[in-house]
């Protein structure tokens, strides 16, 4: 039988009340931290034998012990008690029961509040880490995909109005410019994130001889923090993160709203495979876009996880509040949710069907070289306002009569300027259009393809 007896027990002269321990505890949450809080422990408990404040006998013992309770949890033989709050209480109560008195000595130097400041940075930095990848695999499917897509024009919008044709190679890698912000956010985070608190212990320090940077070493931090007010209270790094989420998830939540508007009728420039759709159970013709609807919503949530965070920080008082206490659930969630927000992405990604025409005959519509034929009459010397207007007049023309822009005969267009000549038919087709946005950062098709080189080469780069 293990005793469940709080450590605070000395001061206290009546047992905590039922109601209370329920709401104070966060062990129904926080037990998913054991693995990075044993191997907090570990990291601590070898520093103090090198520092002579535990024997080589007493950290082995201490040591094996707390493997052993890995392997428990693992294999679901420990049991988690409210009535010990948290999972540093639990995890310690089960390390005396296994070895005995020396498991007391675990806690030497160091306080809960440090503890849960370093469980939650190496939980971070994994989630990065795995989150880092997805990025990565993510950016190479859009290069890949601007590649082969870098020849198939679409329309272009502003105010979701057709407005110039484009390549939707280039849209692609108009999203991939986005992710790859992203992706340098999340780096940046990760420096800010891998810095040691432990040491800090409740809040000024210990008077223990602790070497501080052994443990940095140990647990591959890049630094240990400078002020021990700041390190136990701080949690600016996991609103930073919750930041990077919501920001990339306004972006998943842009790429999903053009994915769902393209499937639709009105549109239908692209499909979405069977095993990726749900259907209706009233309709039977429906096929509906369920997942970029839903990362589409997931943003919200992260959104409210960011406040969430951001609204506990505020105006707490140095050092430690119990307040911190509740960055947990948040942060689990956001993790959770934009690992499978990419990882859905990716699925869409990888498996759409792209309807080339249908994004064609869009393109030819709502006069969409209207620019290019006022570019036209500029280098022929029409001061650009006139030359708007010029086609402005032809445009309001067509719309009159039913023409497009090819369906207008060239003496009628000279009706409007008398030097128009042949070559206007070309700069009036698509393809002429996208041919002649030839510089870095254009639509013109060999532009995209090597916008997409140099993406692909930069990305290497940072991958190193
Ligand atoms: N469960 C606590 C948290 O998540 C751990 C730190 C508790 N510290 C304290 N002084 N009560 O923040």
């Amino acid at each position: 039988m293990i005793r469940l007896k709080k450590p605070w027990i000395g001061r206290f002269k009546k047992s905590t009340d039922k109601l209370v321990e329920k709401f104070t505890a966060s062990i129904n949450f926080d037990c998913r931290l054991y693995y990075h809080d044993i191997k907090v422990s570990i990291a601590h408990a070898k520093m103090l034998e090198i520092v002579g404040l535990l024997t080589s006998k007493e950290s082995k013992l201490i040591i094996n012990g707390l493997k052993e309770i890995e392997k428990d949890i693992n294999n679901e033989k420990i049991k988690w008690f409210i009535k010990l709050e948290d999972v540093h209480m639990n995890l310690e109560v089960n390390l005396i029961k296994k070895i005995g008195n020396i498991g007391k000595k675990i806690h030497t130097g160091r306080s809960r509040n440090d503890q849960i400041s370093t469980d939650i940075r190496l939980y971070l930095r994994e989630e990065i880490d795995k989150i880092k990848l997805k990025i990565t695999t993510l950016r190479k499917r859009l290069i890949k995909l601007a590649i082969s897509e870098s020849d198939t024009i679409m329309p272009g919008f502003t105010h979701l109005q057709i407005a110039q044709p484009v390549t939707f190679g280039h849209h692609l890698l108009a999203w991939h410019e986005m992710i790859s912000r992203d992706h340098s956010r999340i780096l940046e985070c990760r420096k800010r994130i891998n810095i040691l608190p432990l040491g800090s212990a409740a809040l000024a320090g210990t008077t223990y001889p602790i070497n501080r940077n052994l443990i940095k070493e140990l647990l591959g931090f890049d630094n240990i923090t400078e002020n021990s007010l700041d390190a136990v209270s701080d949690r600016d790094f996991a609103i930073e993160f919750t930041s990077f989420s919501s920001i990339l998830l306004m972006h998943l939540s842009r790429m999903c709203e053009e994915l769902i508007l393209w499937t639709s009728l009105p549109f239908d420039f692209i499909e979405l495979p069977d095993f990726l759709c749900t259907g209706s159970s009233i309709m039977p013709q429906k096929k509906n876009p369920d997942i970029p609807e839903l990362i589409r919503g997931k943003t919200g949530r992260i959104y409210g996880n960011l406040l969430n965070l951001l609204v506990l920080m505020k105006s707490q008082p140095l050092a430690y509040n119990k307040d911190n206490q509740e960055d947990k659930e948040p942060l689990f969630d956001t993790t959770e949710t934009v690992k499978n927000c990419i990882d859905n992405f990716i699925k869409i990604i990888t498996n759409l069907k792209i309807k080339p025409k249908k994004m064609y005959l869009s393109a030819l519509c709502n006069y969409s070289t209207a620019t290019d034929f006022a570019d036209y009459l500029v280098k022929r010397g029409v001061p650009f306002r006139d030359a708007h207007s010029i086609v402005g007049k032809v445009v309001y023309y067509g719309i009159k009569n039913k023409k497009n822009f090819n369906e207008i005969y060239l003496d009628n267009l000279r009706n409007f300027y008398n030097k128009i000549d042949e070559e206007l038919l070309e700069v009036l087709t698509l393809e002429g259009s996208i041919n002649t946005r030839n510089h870095i950062g254009a639509t013109a098709p060999s532009q995209v393809r090597s916008a997409a080189l140099r993406a692909k080469k930069y990305l290497k780069k940072l991958l190193g």
